[in-house]
């Protein structure tokens, strides 16, 4: 992928002008682009810790520089950009892609360009939404290496959000709503997984809770319910759109005493400071991130507290969690394994 989207930059690169924005995109894709930029003032827009750090490190290792700026939101940039570009993963979501296109615009100077670059060889998707927000768009033939589209920034333009809110209770508990956003985990809907696991965590009233990997913070909301107004919930994610929307939900919610961090490797988190921690690992992710989630958690529980950790591999994860805590339990519902361990 990462050659043939800079083939495919180089045939509209004498469009650019800087300064220049590269609007997400995986890594290497970015660091290519960066470098094929050839040294224009150029900042790499990312929502996530972990994957800025690996563009920083692909960078480091094309020997290209460019700033990089993590935010919830693309628009949360100066709108002083005469040139912003999206290399879209063709494996990213759709409505990922309509909102990158949408924020955009509005880190653009008044007669700034937009590009997107499309992995797929025949793209029918990104005139349309560049029209939509733009007014217009130009675009190079269907060719092996991924179409080029773009537009011209005209007006100020109104901000619209792509955002769907959803409902989920716990069996016994009251409904919540949850506002979801393009780029985090289960977009428009409660996650199978997380629910099973919701369904079986056992939360007393005053608990302290780690909502580990929050997304967009269903998971810690509906518990706090059940640890009452004493009980704490802390919301922990490396994704910043993730934990904004983790403290709307959290707000929304009169969820009593939250807390909310966003880091890559669990720093800021007290050691033995957590009853239940609930974790509900990206399942792309192979052992790393499990891993973490599994061995990270075990100083952050006090004793006798109770961990629990979701998944459709349990076979991959059970062995982990065992060795870690010396013993654990695990039960199916929903068609998921929740990995029960600690309480001792
Ligand atoms: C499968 S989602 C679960 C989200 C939410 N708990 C739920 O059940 O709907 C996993 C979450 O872990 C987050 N994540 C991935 N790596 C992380 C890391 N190193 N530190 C903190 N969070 C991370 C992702 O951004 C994502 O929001």
């Amino acid at each position: 992928m990462k050659h043939h989207l800079t083939d495919l930059f180089a045939t509209v690169s004498g469009k650019v002008r800087p300064p220049v924005c590269v609007v997400l995109g995986p890594p290497w894709p970015v660091a290519n682009l960066v470098k094929a930029l050839g040294g224009v003032e150029t900042v790499c827009y990312q929502m996530d810790l972990h994957q800025a750090d690996r563009v920083r490190d692909c960078l480091a290792e094309v020997g290209a520089e460019a700033g990089v700026a993590v935010h919830p939101d693309p628009w949360d940039l100066d709108p002083r950009f005469e040139t912003a570009i999206f290399p879209a993963a063709a494996q990213a979501d759709r409505e990922l892609k309509l909102d990158v296109v949408e924020q955009a615009y509005h880190i653009l100077r008044p007669g700034g360009l937009f590009l997107s670059l499309s992995e797929y060889e025949r793209d029918n998707q990104f005139a349309k939404w560049h029209k939509k927000v733009f007014g217009k768009c130009g675009e190079t033939p269907a060719g092996e290496d991924g179409m080029a589209f773009w537009s011209t920034k005209t007006d100020a333009g109104k901000r619209r959000r792509h955002e769907v809110t959803f409902h989920a209770k716990l069996p016994d508990g009251q409904p919540m709503a949850f506002v979801s956003r393009p780029g985090t985990f289960s977009y428009g809907r409660f996650d199978t997984g997380a629910r099973a696991m919701v369904e079986v965590a056992e939360v007393r009233k005053g608990d302290t809770i780690l909502d580990l990997g929050c997304g967009n913070g269903a998971v810690g909301c509906l518990l706090s319910a059940k640890a009452g107004p004493r009980g704490r919930t802390t919301f922990i994610d490396s994704n910043l759109r993730a934990v904004a929307l983790a403290e709307l939900n959290a707000a929304a919610n009169g969820v009593p005493n939250p807390q909310f961090l966003t880091s890559t490797r669990l720093e800021g988190l007290g050691r033995g400071a957590f009853d239940v921690i609930l974790a509900n690992p990206p399942y792309y992710a192979k052992s790393e991130i499990t891993r973490l989630f599994v061995e990270g958690a075990r100083d952050l529980l006090r004793p006798g507290g109770r961990y629990y950790l979701v998944t459709k591999m349990p076979t991959a994860v059970v062995p982990m969690i065992f060795e870690t805590f010396g013993d654990c339990s695990v039960i199916e519902n929903r068609g998921y394994a929740v990995v029960i361990a600690g309480g001792s």
